[in-house]
């Protein structure tokens, strides 16, 4: 189904964000051997968390963690401690309780197991099941968006108005483009201040000469279902791997998609540099560490 609708009555929504969480983490060694990079703390909140009040501000209800051996300090993360708040409560820490409570309050959260990390579209096939015939979000945990409109509320903004898929995308200068997925595209009439795109081709990590355009793929997307099919149907490629990229460029064989250049700051907290520079700006941020932090930091002999 190619055509935008607007018929508000036939209007779908996005309601269901899928966490692919299963990876091993490989470029945070050693310390996502025996703990997921998922739960490393930006300050003081692990960078799922972030994704997921993303996600609930941006109005889904429903979140569901892909998650894998070694993880089960997400599933707890986000369960009730009912030893700690009892301590928090006995001693008065009302401020601390609060912050607890907020996070096991937070929502129902859904949990699927990957068995063995084939990648991120066998990661996102897991979801099917839960997902059903509805557009859902997808959120790569680790790349954390500070943006004044959460990048995911953005971006339903866009599939609210369109019906289709929309992949998140921001402007990579230079050779580092290589390490991305990139966007061949057409502008799509200058609709949302020039930042929205049809799609028509995308390449997963091409050199910098062969790169259609500076339009990287970066870790949020809006999918039709149709997607899982398109997944269910695509080979496995090298080290036995389904690609998420693969899958969406079967879909859109079938399906307009959009590519949006959300407003935002986007931090790679995968890695182990874009993870320092992220808890430097949130830590520079925080009313109750900014200040002094920022004093610390002035008096470093750079
Ligand atoms: P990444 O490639 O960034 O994560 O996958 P990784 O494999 O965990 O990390 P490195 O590259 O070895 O350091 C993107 C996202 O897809 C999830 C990851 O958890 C991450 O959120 N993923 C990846 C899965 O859930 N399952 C997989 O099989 C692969």
């Amino acid at each position: 189904m190619n055509a935008e609708l607007t018929n508000a009555a036939s209007m779908k929504k996005v309601r269901k964000a899928v966490f692919p969480a299963a990876g091993l983490g490989t470029r945070f060694l050693p310390v996502t051997k025996a703990q997921p990079k998922e739960m490393l703390p930006l300050v003081d909140k692990p960078i799922i968390q972030y994704g997921v009040e993303e996600a609930l501000a941006a109005g889904c209800d429903q979140i569901i963690i892909i998650t894998g051996r070694g993880k089960s300090a997400i599933e707890d993360h986000f369960d009730v401690s009912y030893e700690l708040e009892r301590m928090l409560e006995d001693r008065g820490k009302t401020e601390l309780l609060k912050i607890v409570r907020h996070i096991s309050d937070m929502i129902h959260l859904a949990y699927v197991r990957q068995k063995e990390a084939l990648g991120l579209g066998h990661a996102v096939l897991m979801a099917r099941e839960l997902v059903g015939d509805e557009p859902f979000a997808v959120l790569l945990a680790d790349d954390v968006v500070d943006a004044e409109v959460p990048c995911l509320k953005q971006m339903i903004d866009v599939f609210n108005e369109t019906q289709c898929s929309v992949i998140a995308t921001q402007v990579v200068e230079g050779p580092a483009i290589s390490s991305y997925g990139v966007l061949d595209v057409h502008p799509a009439d200058g609709r949302f201040d020039g930042r929205l795109f049809e799609i028509k081709n995308m390449v997963e990590k091409p050199k910098f000469a062969d790169a259609p355009s500076k339009l990287a793929i970066t870790g949020r997307y809006i999918l039709t279902p149709g997607v899982f099919e398109m997944l269910a149907q695509t080979p496995h490629g090298a080290g036995g791997e389904l690609q998420l990229t693969d899958g969406m460029k079967l879909l859109l064989q079938k399906e307009k998609m959009y590519a949006y250049v959300y407003e935002g700051k986007r931090h790679d907290t995968g890695d182990k540099l874009g993870f320092l520079k992220a808890t430097v700006e949130f830590a520079l941020k925080r009313d109750d560490l900014g200040g002094p932090f920022r004093e610390y930091l002035k008096g470093l002999k750079l």
